[in-house]
């Protein structure tokens, strides 16, 4: 948690695909911002949520890196850029990042999912010196219910067309996570309502923001 009186503050959204990210991203910043004001939450995501990241995000979705070092280099480009044009000037500027998907998605996805080894991995992400989020909310729901939902929607691009026991191992490897870094991760079920989860959501993120001397006050979510 960084402690300076004026930083940011970082928090991450994270889970399968179809387990409400998007969703709840948007029902959490209306609830951050009534909080804390309307300048002062800004809502990104990856990858590709910058000036420049749409062609990374095209080549990542479309299938065409298909190789998981691939793959890999190209998401850690995406944060490179994404953190220089977006997070780091909010969070210097002592205003709150909400991001769907950060570097629990490279571990969950390229490590648990690809199958690339997890030091290798760790090590790219250290030397790469990415920001780490003060808070991560996991969303945490059945991968055969997820992929019932994105069904529903008619989504299937290529990375959650890679089938049931890739979800499922990428399912298993947030909940490793979680268990490794209690203290930023919280797991919140995600198998409810829209309303119900939004309601966790918001607890928990007022729960462990109130670490973080100054945006803790004045809060009723
Ligand atoms: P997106 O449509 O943004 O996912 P969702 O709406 O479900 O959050 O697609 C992003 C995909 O990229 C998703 O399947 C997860 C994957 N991904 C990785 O594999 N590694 C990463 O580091 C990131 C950021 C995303």
């Amino acid at each position: 948690m960084r402690t300076e009186p004026d930083a940011g503050l970082f928090i991450t959204l994270e889970g399968v695909d179809g387990s409400g990210k998007s969703t709840q991203a948007r029902r959490l910043c209306a609830a951050l911002e009534a909080c804390v004001g309307e300048g002062r939450v800004v809502r990104t995501f990856e990858p590709g949520g910058w000036e420049g990241g749409a062609p990374l995000r095209r080549l990542l979705l479309d299938g065409t890196a298909q190789d998981p070092r691939t793959e890999l280099l190209l998401f850690l480009a995406d944060r490179s850029g994404h953190l220089r044009a977006v997070i780091e000037p909010a969070l210097a500027a002592s205003k709150l990042v909400l991001c769907e998907r950060y570097s629990d998605s490279t571990l969950a996805y390229q490590c648990w999912g690809r199958g690339l080894e997890m030091d290798f991995v760790l090590g790219l992400l250290e030397l790469c010196g990415f920001v780490r989020p003060d808070l991560t909310i996991l969303l945490d729901i059945d991968p055969d219910e997820a992929a019932r939902r994105l069904a529903e929607r008619g989504r299937a691009d290529s990375i959650e067309a890679g089938g049931m026991d890739f979800m499922r191992r990428v399912a298993e490897g947030y909940r490793e996570l979680a268990r490794r870094d209690p203290d930023r991760i919280i797991t919140v079920d995600a198998s409810g309502t829209e309303d119900e989860v939004a309601a966790f959501v918001e607890a928990a993120v007022c729960r462990g923001r109130s670490a973080a001397a100054g945006w803790g006050t004045g809060c009723k979510t």
